[in-house]
């Protein structure tokens, strides 16, 4: 017997950051001022993350190269390893990306690769939180309620049992 699934995946689309809640607003600005700092000489693409706990509090991460290619990181990744590595016990609420092209913020929202979106969704079970995405590109932004959205059947603890 053969049975169709169909998945739905919803996500905002914001024309302007006036459209954010002043937090947010804030946060995705902070992605955007982290992404100066990343360490991208190879791709010149250059991605900050910034997350909010719900204490308040933000880690920011970048992407960072190497000359052996799959040993740099990006930034979501970083900013999560930094934010599980010194707060352990907070929780994740939001977490805002942007990304810098040689032509300063893209126009587009960059989206997390597919490695960062199996991380982000680990977070969200570990801390058994929804982690809301903001994405922000200088012509529109995307808000995403959770990972969920973007990884569909995902691979999670629950199959290793
Ligand atoms: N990159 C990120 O940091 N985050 C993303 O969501 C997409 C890609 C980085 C990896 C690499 O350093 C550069 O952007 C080009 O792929």
């Amino acid at each position: 017997m053969v049975t169709s699934h169909n998945i739905t995946i919803s996500y905002k689309e914001l024309s302007s950051t006036e459209e954010l809640s002043q937090e947010d607003r804030i946060l995705l600005k902070e992605a955007i001022d982290t992404a100066s700092n990343a360490y991208a000489p190879y791709s010149g693409f250059r991605v900050g993350a910034a997350l909010r706990m719900e204490s308040g509090k933000t880690v920011k991460g970048a992407n960072v190269e190497n000359a052996a290619f799959p040993s740099g990181i990006c930034a979501e990744r970083t900013a999560i390893s930094s934010f599980v590595s010194n707060f352990p016990n907070d929780k994740p609420d939001a977490i805002a990306i942007a990304a810098l092209n040689e032509n300063g913020l893209t126009d587009e929202p960059v989206t997390p690769c597919g490695n960062c979106r199996q991380v982000i969704a680990e977070e969200e079970l570990r801390s058994n939180s929804r982690i809301r995405l903001i994405l922000g590109g200088s012509k529109k932004i995307y808000v995403i309620e959770s990972i969920n959205s973007l990884l569909p059947l995902q691979f999670s603890k629950s199959n290793l049992r």
